[in-house]
């Protein structure tokens, strides 16, 4: 059954009595929830549904705003979101600003092969995928990637997520791609969530805008890699070993000047905790180019001593390097041991920006376009979010 009207209307009042909230935290701390919101728990008898994706299919093919408030606990599924239309995934929570509290978990062990050697794409391996069809989700192969066809439509224009952790739990180490999500042909936010897995964690593929605000993002190769356009504000990014980089991106050409790439702004980078920090200390490389066109920025971010004194590494395959001269692997204003100048330069592999060179990126406005290139793409994300 749906939350019933009296409810919905005692809980608003006695929300309404305490200092005032924002409407999302009144209905993961409250359950006082917009109407027609679809509950989700494997337990409490009032849940609409026991899995999350049965919530997701329910939710009808059209452009109105849909929330789903999960109820803590872990859900052992693959979750595929194909709408269009607006959808809110809200994790019950004591703590809607703080993710190291979150109380839902979406969990599933799977790399992009099995136990004898047989793969197949990486998008299988995902906890979460979203994407308008199978082909906008396949990352492929090659310089370019999968070539998905050109009228595939846009897929879902404003997803949102608060306080979910999704954990991918295939190996403890780097084992092949075992993604945690997979965005691609869509607009989504992240607040207070979580991402773990140890290989190709978090992928944002073609056309895929992704925000990522508060949250943590754990892995060990490669684990922010993609086509899109990512940008990862305020947030942990953990350490559990060192493989490849830490991002791994694939640039696109395109007829309109476009800024596909990965920005991380405000965060800090650390070994994911103190028995592992000794045994990665200078050896983990902050990204390497999955094409030329890999474009990556650490901005007003710390980093601690787990990073390689280059910062960033090429990627040599069959002897060829793929740096070029429009390969952007960059930091601007680092702070923390994780920075060795003299690294930086010796290596020439990371540019180091002037305000200068950082000024077209320094803003979500300035990096997420519409997909004909138009930048100031953002209506999508939450600005609302408390400051603390
Ligand atoms: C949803 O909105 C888009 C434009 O934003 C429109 O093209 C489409 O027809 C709408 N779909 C439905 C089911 O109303
Ligand atoms: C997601 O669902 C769509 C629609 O049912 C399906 O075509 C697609 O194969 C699914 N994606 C994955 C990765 O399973
Ligand atoms: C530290 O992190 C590593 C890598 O994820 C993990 O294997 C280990 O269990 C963690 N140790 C502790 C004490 O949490
Ligand atoms: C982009 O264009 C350059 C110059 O024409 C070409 O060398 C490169 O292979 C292209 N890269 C991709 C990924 O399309
Ligand atoms: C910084 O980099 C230089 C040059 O690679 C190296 O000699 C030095 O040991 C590094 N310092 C630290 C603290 O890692
Ligand atoms: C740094 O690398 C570029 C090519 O990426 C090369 O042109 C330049 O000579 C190198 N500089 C030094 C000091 O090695």
């Amino acid at each position: 059954m749906r939350l019933s009207w009296l409810a919905f209307c005692m809980n608003a009042i006695l929300a309404s009595a305490g200092p005032l909230k924002p409407a999302r935290h009144t209905c993961q701390t409250d359950l006082a929830c917009p109407k027609g919101t679809v509950i989700v728990s494997k337990t409490d008898s009032s849940a609409h549904f026991t899995t999350v994706q049965d919530a997701i299919l329910s939710l009808p093919n059209d452009n109105t705003t849909q929330t789903i408030l999960i109820l803590p606990g872990t859900y052992k599924e693959q979750l595929n979101v194909t709408r269009s239309g607006p959808v809110t995934l809200l994790g019950q929570t004591d703590d809607p600003t703080d993710a190291t509290k979150n109380k839902v978990t979406i969990t599933w062990a799977q790399a992009n092969h099995d136990n004898t050697g047989q793969s197949v794409d990486n998008v299988f391996s995902s906890v979460l995928t979203v994407a308008p069809t199978l082909e906008a989700s396949y990352s492929g192969s090659g310089p370019t990637g999968y070539p998905v066809p050109a009228d595939t439509p846009f897929g879902n224009v404003d997803f949102r997520v608060y306080n979910i952790d999704f954990r991918n739990t295939w190996s403890e180490y780097s084992d092949g791609p075992a993604h945690a999500i997979s965005f691609s042909r869509a607009n989504g936010g992240f607040y207070y969530c979580g991402f773990y897995s140890y290989q190709d964690t978090v992928y944002v593929g073609k056309l895929g805008n992704a925000y990522f605000h508060k949250n943590i993002i754990a892995g060990q190769t490669d684990f922010l890699y993609g086509f899109g356009t990512a940008w990862v504000q305020s947030s942990e990014i953990l350490l559990r070993g060192c493989g490849g980089g830490i991002t791994a991106w694939k640039g696109t050409n395109t007829t309109f000047t476009n800024n596909y790439g990965v920005y991380i702004a405000d965060s800090s980078v650390r070994a994911a905790n103190e028995s592992i920090a000794p045994s990665i200390k200078g050896q983990c490389a902050l990204g390497r180019p999955w094409n030329s066109l890999h474009r990556s920025i650490f901005a007003r971010t710390s980093e601690d001593a787990s990073i390689a004194p280059t910062g960033y590494i090429d990627w040599v395959v069959d002897g060829q390097s793929r740096l070029t001269k429009d390969t952007i692997m960059a930091e601007y204003q680092i702070t923390g041991p994780g920075f060795n100048a003299t690294g930086r330069r010796a290596g020439n592999v990371t540019i180091v920006m002037t305000d200068r060179e950082y000024a077209r990126y320094n803003s979500p406005a300035k990096v997420f376009q519409h997909p004909n290139g138009r930048p100031g793409n953002i209506n999508w994300i939450d600005w609302t979010l408390d400051t603390n």
